[in-house]
């Protein structure tokens, strides 16, 4: 990783973590992430709304789960991330064989020093690719809940501290092979937001990169534009100055109606309407906003609220998409005037 070339004038060196009197407005923040986009930008070809989308969750605090067919650049996008994020990086292939002490680490009984020594897991980064994530059985699936929730793992018993930021990015293939485990509700709905990558519509630019590379894998070229501290200093930015009026809470809690709707198994949980909230409030952010409007929340919608809700068995086998339901409620619902 080179060190940061594309650091905005107007935040600079001056940049610091609490109250100690430099300010860092909402124009700091759209700067910062800008950069961070187009960095990215410069490696991963395709949809630049899905590389933005990827950024307000983790700037909302959230964890993501990337679900595509191989080889279109999951593991290329987490790795740019990490590098551009200046973030500590672990990658876990996940397995029908994988345990959960693999991912979290064990305790391992030193003779010489007469005590057990702690061998942290993979999952002591901060920003954790979980690769496959469907591959691997419940339990070792459920390893992740506690992390991904609270940020803490328990090892035999006791409760160690995640590196912050804590951000997940799992991915899993949409088609399902033999011997994969869907994951089970409790978990998707930790994730802030589902999202496909999409084949990029401009492969020949992407062949005319490789060829400017001379790599299949760039990654480690990309220039470092934030750091934990300025991520904190935009997450402190979204909670204290993107305003939320009752109008707009109301609006958003109208997505709730999606319980009712009869097609519907179960809808999204409270959880699904505070990340509904987090996301558009991240959205609004990058548009130069301190203040949320129906838009954020309808670009979102789909995105933070499909994988929280389960069809009925007899309309799933009519191939009733799960996301046309969303379309239906963003739609259908009233916007504040
Ligand atoms: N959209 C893209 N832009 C630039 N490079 C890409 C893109 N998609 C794929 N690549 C290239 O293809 C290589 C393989 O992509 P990657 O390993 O990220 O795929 P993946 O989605 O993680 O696949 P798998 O599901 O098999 O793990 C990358 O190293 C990169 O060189
Ligand atoms: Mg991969």
């Amino acid at each position: 990783m080179t060190a940061a070339t594309s650091q905005p004038a107007s935040t600079g060196e001056q940049i610091q973590v609490g109250a100690d009197g430099v300010s860092f407005a909402i124009n700091d923040g759209v700067v910062l992430i800008n950069n961070t986009i187009d960095e990215i930008a410069k490696y991963y070809v395709g949809d630049r709304n899905i590389l933005e989308k990827i950024i307000a969750a983790i700037a909302a605090g959230g964890h993501v789960l990337l679900e595509d067919y191989p080889g279109i650049g999951k593991t290329f996008v987490a790795k740019l991330i990490s590098g551009v994020l200046g973030l500590s990086y672990k990658r876990i292939q996940f397995t029908p064989d994988l345990l959960p002490s693999d991912i979290l680490g064990t305790k391992i009984w030193r003779p010489a020093k007469g005590e057990f020594e702690l061998m942290k897991g993979p999952i002591f980064a901060n920003l954790v690719l979980a690769d496959e994530i469907n591959r691997a059985p419940p339990k070792t699936q459920a390893a992740l809940l506690e992390a991904m929730e609270e940020g803490q793992v328990t090892i035999e018993g006791d409760t160690i501290k995640l590196p912050t930021p804590f951000i997940v990015i799992a991915t899993q293939n949409p088609i399902e092979f033999e011997g994969t485990y869907p994951l089970p509700e409790a978990q998707l709905d930790r994730f802030l937001v589902r999202l496909s990558l999409g084949y990029p519509e401009q492969e020949l630019e992407l062949l005319k990169r490789r060829v400017i590379w001379q790599s299949d894998d760039p990654s480690d070229q990309a220039v470092q534009v934030l750091d934990s501290k300025k991520l904190a200093l935009i997450r402190s930015l979204l909670e204290s100055s993107v305003k939320a009026g009752e109008e707009i809470l109301q609006y958003i809690l109208e997505f709730s109606q999606i319980r009712k709707d009869a097609r519907v198994m179960a809808g999204p949980s409270p959880r699904g309407l505070i990340s509904l909230f987090r996301m558009s409030r991240a959205i609004a952010l990058m548009n130069e906003r301190d203040f949320i409007i129906p838009d954020d929340v309808k670009y979102v919608a789909i995105d933070v609220l499909s994988h929280r809700i389960v069809v009925r068995p007899e309309f799933a086998l009519e191939d009733l998409s799960i996301s046309s339901v969303v379309q239906e409620y963003v739609s259908k619902i009233q916007v504040p005037k």
